[in-house]
């Protein structure tokens, strides 16, 4: 599922994959974590789901945890969720509501919601505790396309270079993933898959539609460039075209709803599909927008939350959004099944040098070398004995 490169990328020689290891040790995993998860911008969570002063969840990035909570002025804030007294775990739930303080349930250390410490036990007999030394430690956010994207590095990349530079990458203009209005839409569904696979699969199988003719009949139907298996997210600007038959991007093609209202011609009837490295795709058409946010917590698996929004109206009205979230839950069980058919052979001594990527994959090998690049170690300061020899 992608997007097409225009012409068949035919000839060439094959391009080596990543090592087996790459996806099948603990070490391994633990690296990208380090250096992919903890550095990079991470999409959490959708704006909407903390709707009221005090609404909290907790999100696992990397080997951290990270609190997210609406504070009183209506505003995300996010925190490491560790208490700064002995360092507890101040949430454990997934998601709650607080009245107006976080309180930690060791000591009873209470944190506002802008995490400032307010208040604990014996504090007026404590004059050398600072308070404003001990908050909890932020965590830096932006809000984007109804989004929470949190980044746990000191300094964070540049929000425009990564994020929306990786879409306006994909779609060729700035302005035309704001025809889709994704930050007003509505959550009509939210499907949580958690896939016993390493998230580079996931990324893999995303990029590349040689699969396409294999496993998903009803995307190719409805898709049917799809069915040639040479789409790839390559391609700049370019959607994949609905088959002529089909009246709606749906299981069966039936009729969808009617096309979000700023869209332009050109993205009408098509198809888009975008990766935001390291852990988000999204799939655009006429009448909804598709979200996936994965959640790797382990070599061989993933956490994948997927959102389909629609126009308000749509949702609103209680229109029946069945047909149209079957064609890509059908999309995603029939991806999420072959990852994890795959998984077990990472480890195998057949795969220790890994495989190989046809023509029709060869924009996978950049993937596997923007993997290498952001595990390796930089380089260090220069050899003070390399220099030239001084006199003497
Ligand atoms: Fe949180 Fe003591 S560890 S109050």
């Amino acid at each position: 599922m992608a997007a097409p490169t225009g012409a068949a990328p035919d000839g060439g020689s094959l391009i080596r994959t990543l090592p087996g290891h790459a996806y099948s040790t603990p070490e391994s995993f633990a690296r990208e974590q380090e250096r992919i998860f903890e550095a990079l911008w991470f999409c959490a969570l959708r704006s909407a789901d903390l709707a009221a002063p005090g609404a909290f969840r907790t999100v696992p990035i990397g080997r951290e945890n990270v609190l997210v909570v609406r504070n009183t002025a209506g505003e995300l804030r996010a925190f490491l969720n560790v208490c700064s007294h002995r360092g507890t775990r101040l949430c454990t739930e997934e998601s709650g509501t607080v009245r107006r303080t976080l309180r930690c349930p060791y000591h009873s250390w209470s944190y506002d919601l802008d995490g400032s410490l307010v208040a604990a036990p014996h504090l007026a007999r404590m004059p050398q505790l600072d308070r404003g030394a001990h908050g909890l430690r932020p965590v830096a956010l932006r809000e984007w396309l109804g989004y929470a994207w949190l980044c746990l590095a000191d300094r964070p990349p540049s929000f425009d270079t990564e994020v929306r530079g990786a879409v306006t990458g994909r779609l060729g203009d700035g302005a035309a993933i704001d025809h889709y209005r994704v930050d007003t839409l509505a959550l009509g569904r939210r499907i949580r898959y958690d896939v016993r696979a390493n998230w580079k699969l996931l990324i893999e199988n995303f990029m590349e539609c040689y699969h396409c003719p294999t496993i998903h009949p009803e995307l190719v139907a409805v898709l049917p460039e799809f069915g040639g298996g040479y789409a790839a997210q390559t391609g700049v600007g370019r959607g994949v075209a609905f088959a002529e038959e089909a009246r709606g991007f749906t299981v069966d093609g039936g009729e969808g709803f009617g096309r979000l209202p700023e869209i332009a011609d050109h993205q009408d009837r098509r198809y888009f599909a975008i990766t935001v490295r390291p852990q988000v795709f999204i799939n655009l058409v006429p009448d909804h927008v598709i979200v996936h946010r994965m959640f790797p917590y382990a070599y061989d698996g993933t956490v994948i939350e997927c959102d389909w929004l629609y126009a308000p109206e749509v949702i609103a009205s209680g229109a029946d959004t069945g047909r149209s979230v079957e064609l890509f839950h059908r999309v995603n069980e029939q991806d999420f099944a072959v990852c994890e058919r795959t998984q077990p052979g990472m480890a195998s001594r057949a795969y220790r040098a890994g495989g190989v990527l046809v023509p029709a994959e060869r924009h996978i090998g950049e993937f596997h070398s923007w993997v290498t690049g952001m595990l390796a170690d930089p380089p260090g300061p220069p050899d003070p004995t390399d220099g030239p020899e001084g006199p003497g």
